[in-house]
């Protein structure tokens, strides 16, 4: 076990006070505008979130126009925190970009430096992304490559552990993890550059994808409202269920 230092201490006291001080906020100052800087940055936090095999199957679009915002807020069904926001990000899924992503891992292997260890890390890494990936991700119109997941992971796992693959339900639970710790990530970023969030899922789909021009490989996720927020745009106190009931140790 690492002995925590007082540095660590430290920030765990200051990230325990972040995470006690994000709320979501449903009424942002309109009269406050939210730095691009901050976004930016809170972007590129985002981007450093753990997320599966590296496949970074996410976009994000930040919709900065004020237009484009306003063109928004129906498809966010009129929510205050749409309506009131300084700037909206929409957290999407890209299950289509799994080949480029795939390679482009392959491509930041460094060169081998000839040493055996090395040789066997680039063959490692060789199959992961390009028998390993393939294999999570492909798919067809008749579900064959499913069947070869399931039959495969439950035929392996009757003699030891292994991880269940499945079809287009258990791929888009891959993604959605990844993503959704992405927008975590950034509502704490912003957070932390002093401004306030609230992540919706109520919204339109259909409608957002089409206003945006996505592509239909992507699902989105959630759409992050970003502002300073109003004593007002807190709707009461923050419950939780006690500890004991969620968490169990064994
Ligand atoms: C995936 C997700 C979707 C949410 N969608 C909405 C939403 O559409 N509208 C809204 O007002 N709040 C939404 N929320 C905020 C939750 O209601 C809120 O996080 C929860 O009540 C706990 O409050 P707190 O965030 O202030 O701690 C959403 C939160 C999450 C994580």
């Amino acid at each position: 076990m690492i002995t925590p230092t007082i540095t660590s201490l430290l920030n765990a006291k200051a990230f325990e006070s972040l995470v006690q001080s994000r709320r979501s906020v449903r009424k942002f100052d309109r009269s406050v505008s939210v730095p691009e800087e901050a976004i930016h940055r809170s972007l590129q936090c985002a981007l450093l979130s753990p997320n599966s095999s590296n496949m970074q199957l996410w976009h994000f679009t930040w919709v900065k126009s004020p237009e484009v915002r306003a063109r928004m807020v129906p498809l966010c069904l009129g929510q205050n925190a749409a309506k009131t926001a300084s700037h909206l990000v929409v957290f999407q899924t890209r299950i289509d970009l799994w080949r480029r992503h795939a390679r482009w891992n392959l491509e930041q292997t460094p060169p081998s430096s000839g040493s055996e260890s090395d040789k066997r890390r680039m063959q490692l890494m060789r199959k992961y992304y390009s028998v390993l990936m393939p294999l999570a991700y492909r798919t067809d119109p008749f579900g064959l490559n499913t069947l070869v997941r399931k039959l495969g992971s439950f035929l392996l796992g009757l003699t030891r552990p292994v991880m269940r693959l499945g079809g287009r339900g258990w791929q888009r639970v891959l993604l959605h993890k990844s993503c959704g710790l992405a927008a975590q990530t950034f509502m704490l970023a912003m957070q932390a550059e002093g401004y306030d969030t609230c992540p919706m899922e109520g919204f339109d789909a259909v409608r957002v994808k089409k206003l945006l021009g996505l592509p239909a490989g992507s699902e989105i996720c959630m759409i992050v409202a970003v502002g300073k927020g109003t004593p007002a745009g807190v709707y009461g106190d923050r419950k939780r269920l006690p500890l004991e009931d969620v968490v169990s140790i064994v």
